[in-house]
């Protein structure tokens, strides 16, 4: 873990495009590759409610849930909803901000630095192609298997492609584009159970909407550390405590 906020986070916590786009609602946006290759953002759909793709995803989740990237926080805020503990994290102040303006818990905070509940939270996101925040995946899955309580969940959403790409990109509404590039990986669910092998256990893979996940519970058996104070408490989220801690139903294949 690191005090010093990575490029990638530096990247969009600056990125002026993104912010504008979190503000308006919409894009356009773009991930730009260094050979000018554009990866679409979907801006609308971040910014409007959970849809039944993402509804279903959250049925799945056990337990307190950590949504690394949450953006302007569409599942934090139908967590929360459901009375479930739920905090996002996210290097950006719109996303936070739109995230709290939605009744979701958030901290504008990088996955690589220190979080609440280390070791305590029972399952993480990694949606919209998260998984590729930092672009070194097998780092993301060791920070991911020490934010989780040992046998804790992981739901990320893949590539629809069989890719495993490492990549310099800028953020960019295809307008202005500013800054330097910033490491991003892309994976399909077949590179993420390669990276995943030997730490994780595959505990489902499914497509919706044209969207495709993948679960993955942690084999991590370290002792959690020793304070008995549960993810959803040291995340201020005590309305919502004793509500529920095990809402969702168990992963399997579908
Ligand atoms: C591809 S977007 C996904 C948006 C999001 N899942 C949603 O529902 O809108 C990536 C998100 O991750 C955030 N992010 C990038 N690097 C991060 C980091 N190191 N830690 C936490 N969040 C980060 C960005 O600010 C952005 O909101």
């Amino acid at each position: 873990m690191s005090s010093v906020p990575s490029a990638t986070a530096l990247a969009w916590a600056a990125a002026d495009p993104y912010e504008a786009a979190l503000r308006a609602g919409r894009g356009p946006l773009f991930l730009r590759r260094t050979d000018g290759w554009l990866l679409p953002l979907e801006v609308e759909r971040w910014c409007a409610g959970a849809d039944p793709v993402d509804r279903d995803v959250l049925d799945r989740c056990e337990g307190a849930v950590l949504d690394v990237g949450c953006g302007p926080g569409r599942l934090v805020a139908e967590l929360a909803a459901r009375g479930r503990a739920a905090l996002g994290i996210d290097v950006s102040e719109a996303a936070v901000e739109h995230t709290a303006r939605l009744g979701g818990q958030a901290l504008r905070r990088s996955v690589f630095e220190q979080l609440p509940g280390e070791g305590r939270w029972d399952t993480v996101l990694l949606m919209d192609g998260n998984i590729g925040i930092g672009g070194d995946p097998r780092a993301l899955l060791e920070r991911v298997t020490g934010l989780l309580r040992p046998g804790g969940l992981l739901i990320a959403e893949t590539a629809p492609a069989d890719v495993d790409e490492r990549v310099r990109v800028h953020i960019t509404d295809a307008r202005a584009t500013t800054g330097d590039p910033f490491p991003w990986a892309r994976l399909g669910t077949r590179a993420l159970l390669r990276y995943a092998r030997g730490r994780w256990e595959r505990a489902g893979q499914w497509t919706a909407g044209g969207r495709h996940f993948a679960a993955l519970r942690s084999r991590s058996s370290r002792t959690t550390s020793s304070s008995a104070e549960p993810p959803k408490r040291t995340a201020v989220i005590s309305s919502q405590r004793g509500r529920n801690t095990s809402g969702g139903r168990p992963v399997a294949d579908r």
